[in-house]
């Protein structure tokens, strides 16, 4: 057995009121997300608008709060026009940030549709790749503007009426990288972000705006462009971004693990850029981060390179993903909730076959892959105010990466439910972990369950013949005594540990 462990878990060690938005997920024009994914008209379970209810069920059953739509690298190069109106009319286009052929079949008003159903809103994307402020405004007065315009009108005549009211916006994807349609240096994106901003908000003065961040913390112009984007942004917008994916390609699962550490010092580096440029600015306002693409991704590299361009809506980065991804996913989740007083939105990338929680055989069924379970588990149970994690946990050193603590873990209160959920990773690969948590102010509780995702094989995989291969139990072995949790956390297992909190 590793050495124990031990956590302080005190209702007044309050980081943050944890923002719903940080279980939001991505759709994106590309490979299945979208044909094939959560639309495919020909499916037996598919509704009236042609979505499939198999997927909408499993997508509901996550609580998604909110939904990036519709890219990602393709929205560089979307013509927002292309994808309204009667949809014989529209027009196929060439799509070359995946090289796919795009039908428009399915579009923002499809979209949006889609968000009802799920019970989700709408995170909108506009092009600052191959157009700009103009473009957005439009768009912006085409879904927001209530009547009496063209735009607004054209809406109306599409059959939507009311205005969808969309409130939350980003601005551009990953300008800062060379490989988007329309790179641009910080200093070009910061100015046509500026001006697309203030167009927007004077065309719908209640939206929110996310500026685009680095595309990952290894960019080389990672944090200056955060420093002079911001610099032309601050007073425009309320988010920066932040996008991150890791692998396992070199099969160093310590590493790999250890990944989220990298993570914290991503998210902290932000932090203090945005806190610099408001020093700078002499605001009072603090800067909020949207992290809104992270995952893993790197098993579908070598089938995507070989991929045949220009088909409809190919198997591109369908990353089946085993035991140790949802292990890295969970030290990922509570990555974000560590930093709650910041991190206002994220958004697991993606959610529907394109390195996703979901899975779909096209007609045939729709199943959950190991990372569906922690983000479940923590959308579902992870409501509340997160908690200062006091731990104590014996460490490791990989080459790369020194005092990795075995134990990630994490306490969420939810004072509504008078509930308190411990998120806990025990990142040991061959012992389990005790752990005693001092629940301190919280006095006197009971165990509800101690859900744990553990499986002797780090490699194994859900599959459409083997759905629940990798699934969660709830013979997790914590007890409850005095005050405090004991439990013993298995090798490499996911745990959530449910406490009610006595009146
Ligand atoms: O999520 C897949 C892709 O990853 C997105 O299109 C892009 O923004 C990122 O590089």
């Amino acid at each position: 057995m590793a050495n124990k462990a031990s956590m302080i878990v005190d209702k007044d060690f309050v980081i943050g009121e944890i923002d719903k938005r940080i279980y939001g997920s991505f759709i994106e024009h590309l490979g299945r997300a979208v044909y094939g994914g959560i639309y495919e008209p020909d499916h037996p379970s598919a509704n009236e608008d042609g979505f499939r209810q198999d997927v909408l069920e499993l997508i509901q059953a996550l609580q998604v709060p909110i939904v990036r739509y519709p890219g990602g690298n393709f929205v560089s190069g979307y013509n927002w026009e292309d994808g309204v109106g009667p949809v014989h009319e529209r027009k196929r286009r060439l799509e070359l940030a995946w090289r796919t052929i795009e039908p428009n079949t399915f579009g923002t008003n499809e979209f949006l549709d889609w968000c009802r159903k799920a019970g989700t809103e709408a995170m909108m994307a506009v092009n600052l790749g191959t157009r700009g402020p103009d473009e957005a405004r439009e768009l912006l007065e085409y879904t927001n503007h209530p009547s009496g315009t063209y735009l607004s009108d054209l809406r109306a005549k599409h059959g939507y009426k009311d205005p969808h009211n969309i409130k939350t916006w980003c601005l551009g994807n990953e300008m800062d990288g060379p490989w988007q349609i329309g790179h641009k240096t910080a200093e070009e994106y910061g100015r046509v972000a500026v001006e697309t901003a203030k167009v927007m908000k004077w065309v719908d003065p209640t939206i929110e705006l996310v500026a685009c961040g680095s595309s990952n913390i290894g960019m080389k112009t990672f944090p200056e462009w955060e420093a002079t984007v911001l610099d032309h942004t601050y007073d425009h917008v309320e988010y920066i971004s932040l996008h991150q994916y890791y692998g396992n390609g070199s099969q160093d699962t310590p590493t790999f693990l250890a990944r989220s550490v990298q993570m914290d010092q991503f998210i902290h580096t932000v932090i203090s850029t945005s806190d610099y440029i408001k020093a700078k600015k002499r605001s009072k306002k603090d800067m909020m981060l949207s992290f809104d693409e992270w995952n893993v991704w790197y098993h579908s590299h070598e089938h995507d390179s070989k991929l045949d361009p220009w088909q409809v809506a190919p198997p591109q980065l369908e990353d089946v993903y085993n035991h140790e991804d949802a292990l890295l996913v969970g030290c990922m989740i509570i990555s974000l909730l560590k930093r709650a007083d910041r991190v206002k939105m994220a958004c697991m990338a993606q959610l529907v076959n394109v390195i996703a929680p979901i899975m779909t055989a096209n007609g045939g069924g729709a199943w959950k892959q190991t990372i569906y379970y922690p983000y479940l588990h923590a959308s579902v149970y992870g409501r509340g105010k997160a908690l200062v994690p006091l731990i104590h946990s014996p460490k490791y050193d990989t080459k790369e990466i020194t005092d990795v603590p075995y134990l990630e873990a994490i306490a969420v209160h939810n004072e509504d439910k008078q509930e308190i959920t411990i998120f806990a990773v025990n990142r040991h690969l061959e012992e389990s972990l005790p752990l005693s948590v001092d629940l301190r102010s919280f006095g006197a509780c009971t165990l509800i369950e101690h859900i744990v995702l553990e499986h002797d094989d780090l490699k194994a995989v859900n599959t459409e013949q083997q759905p629940d291969h990798v699934k969660p139990h709830n013979r997790g072995t914590a007890a409850v005594e005095e005050g405090s949790v004991t439990a013993s956390l298995g090798k490499a297992s996911w745990n959530v540990i449910r406490l009610k909190l006595k009146a």
